[in-house]
C-alpha cells in the first residue's frame, strides 16, 4: 500500500434472501476486487429490509446467510469492515436528522418507491417512503469516497449527494459528497433467463428466470437449457435482434473471463444448445467453491457473530466520529457520555 490512505468505498445489499448470479457478477465480485484498492465497508443493511413487512425468524436467517455469502464470496474482514446496519445506532440517528434536510418533493420523485408503492399496495409505509434518508446516512456517516452503484440506484445516490451539498452549504464542510463508482471490466448485466429483455431479478415470477448463487448444479444446467433464446439459429451478438443468446455470451465471457471476440470464435458455428450447456457449465465452475464455502460458514454462527461484531466496533468509532460533527454543527450538545 502507498502512503497516501486509500478511498473509502461504502456499499451494502439487503438481506432479503438469497443472491441472484446477477447479484453476484454484477456487483459481489467487483466488491471483492475492490478491496485491493479501497478502504471498503460492506453493509448488511437489514434496516432497510424492514420496509417490507419481515417473518422475524426468517429475518434473522437471512441476516447470517447474507453475512456468509458476503465471506463466502471473499469480502475479507481482515481487510474490510463488513457489519449490519442496526449493530450502529449512528444510521438511524443520522437519518432523522438528514430527513429535516429532504424535502417530500424530491422523495416523490424516486422511481424505486413508486414502483415499490405499487408492488406493496397494502404497506405504503412511511419507511417505504423515508428509505433513501437512511441510505444517505449510511454513505455520509463514513466520509464515503465512491458508492459503487447499478442503475436501479443511481438516483438515491444523487439524492445523497444533494443532501450532503444542502448541509455542508449551510453548516460548513461537514460531510464528504460522495461519487459513483463504475466498476472496472468484467461486470455482467446479466438478463432475466425467460425474458431476457429484462434484468435477472429475485422477484420474477418463474424461477426459470433467475439463477441463485446456491442453486445445485443440476437446477443451473436446467434453467440455462430452458433459457428463452429465437428462433434464427445462429450465435451472434445482437443485443435488440437477439436478447437471450447476447444474455447467454455475456455470462459465459463474466464466468470464464473471457472476451466476446473468444465468445463468438468459440461458439459462432455451433447451436444454441452447446452455448447453454457450457454457460451452465462455467456458472457452475465459479459458483460452485462459493456454494461449498457458503455451507461451511453459515452452519457456524458463531464465527459470524463474532465477525459482525468486530465490523460494526469498527463502523460505531468511524460512524461516531462524524456523527459528532454533525450534532455539533447543528447546535446539539454532544453528550458526555457518547463520545
Ligand atoms: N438500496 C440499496 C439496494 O437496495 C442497498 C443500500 C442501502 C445501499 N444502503 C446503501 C447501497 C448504501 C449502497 C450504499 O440495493
Amino acid at each position: 500500500m502507498n502512503a497516501s490512505p486509500r478511498s473509502t468505498v461504502f456499499s451494502g445489499a439487503q438481506p432479503s434472501g438469497q443472491l441472484t448470479l446477477g447479484n453476484y457478477l454484477g456487483a459481489m465480485r467487483t466488491w471483492v476486487q475492490m478491496q485491493d484498492d479501497y478502504d471498503c465497508i460492506f453493509c448488511v443493511v437489514d434496516l432497510h429490509a424492514l420496509t417490507v413487512r419481515q417473518d422475524p425468524a426468517q429475518l434473522r436467517a437471512h441476516i447470517f446467510e447474507l453475512t456468509a455469502l458476503y465471506l463466502a464470496c471473499g469480502i475479507d474482514p481482515a481487510r474490510s469492515t463488513i457489519f449490519l446496519q442496526s449493530h450502529v445506532p449512528a444510521h438511524a440517528e443520522l437519518a432523522w436528522l438528514l430527513a429535516t434536510f429532504t424535502q417530500m418533493g424530491e422523495l416523490e420523485r424516486m422511481t424505486q418507491f413508486k414502483d415499490k408503492s405499487q408492488q406493496h399496495k397494502h404497506n405504503i409505509n412511511a419507511g417505504l417512503f423515508t428509505y433513501p434518508i437512511l441510505m444517505a446516512a449510511d454513505i455520509l456517516l463514513y466520509h464515503t469516497h465512491r458508492v459503487p452503484v447499478g442503475e436501479d440506484q443511481k438516483q438515491h445516490l444523487e439524492l445523497a449527494r444533494d443532501i450532503a451539498i444542502r448541509f455542508n452549504g449551510l453548516y460548513g464542510p461537514v460531510f464528504r459528497v460522495p461519487e459513483p463508482l463504475i466498476a472496472r471490466d468484467g461486470v455482467a448485466r446479466v438478463k432475466d433467463l425467460q425474458n431476457p429483455t429484462k434484468k435477472m431479478s429475485k422477484s420474477a415470477e418463474s424461477e426459470l428466470a433467475r439463477v441463485m448463487l446456491l442453486d445445485a448444479p443440476e437446477a443451473i444446467l436446467k434453467k440455462f437449457k430452458k433459457a428463452v433464446t429465437d428462433a434464427l439459429g445462429v450465435i451472434r451478438y445482437d443485443e435488440e435482434g437477439q436478447p437471450g443468446v447476447a444474455n447467454l455470451l455475456n455470462i459465459w465471457c463474466a464466468a470464464t473471463g473471457q472476451s466476446r471476440e473468444q465468445a463468438l470464435a468459440h461458439f459462432s458455428h455451433h447451436q444454441y444448445g452447446k452455448l447453454k450447456v457450457e454457460t451452465a457449465e462455467a456458472v457452475n465452475a465459479i459458483l460452485q467453491p462459493i456454494r461449498t464455502r457458503f455451507q461451511e460458514l453459515n452452519a457456524d454462527r458463531e464465527m459470524l457473530q463474532t465477525v459482525l461484531a468486530s465490523g460494526a466496533e469498527q463502523a460505531r468509532r468511524r460512524a461516531d466520529a462524524v456523527m459528532e460533527k454533525v450534532l455539533d454543527a447543528l447546535g446539539l450538545p454532544v453528550a458526555r457520555s457518547r463520545f
